[in-house]
């Protein structure tokens, strides 16, 4: 066990974990924070994206010791009321089915747009190619991506 200082949607937090704990399980069994969701844990489907220094990284791979005072955002930390660009963009595109993976989705759409404001389609399937959606919302994720620079 350790005590490591974090820096999560701008708040510092101490957590006593394993330091090779995944930032993953500290997020969501540690501070609460479970909008960032588990899906395969090896880095391969993107349900658990948050952005780390403002990148999207996969939580899931992770170590939270490598993290250690470095500024992470998660979905609760995007906007106070849900009314970030993208989350607007995805309600008005009805993207979300199940709605599992959406998170993960909203956080590498917003990194990408932060990144590369009007980006073109294929950037879009590129940079969301990480993000695997089993209900198949890719034409809405990719409308709604759009929506927000037009
Ligand atoms: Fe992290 Fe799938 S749970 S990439």
């Amino acid at each position: 066990m350790a005590t490591i200082n974090l820096n999560i949607n701008g708040k510092s937090q101490v957590v006593d974990v394993d330091p090779k704990t995944p930032l993953l399980w500290v997020l969501r069994e540690h501070l609460n924070l479970v909008g960032t969701k588990y899906g395969c844990g090896i880095a391969q489907c993107g349900a658990c994206t948050v952005h780390l220094e403002g990148n999207a990284v996969r939580s899931c791979s992770v170590p939270v010791s490598t993290v250690s005072n470095k500024k992470i955002t998660t979905i609760e930390g995007l906007s106070e009321n849900g009314d970030h660009p993208v989350q607007k963009a995805w309600l008005e595109h009805d993207v979300s089915q199940c709605g599992y993976c959406q998170t993960g989705q909203i956080m590498s759409a917003v990194a990408l747009l932060k990144s590369n404001p009007a980006p073109t389609d294929a950037q879009i399937e590129t940079a969301m190619s990480g993000n695997i959606c089993r209900c198949g919302t890719y034409l809405r994720i990719k409308d709604a991506i759009r929506s927000v620079n037009t």
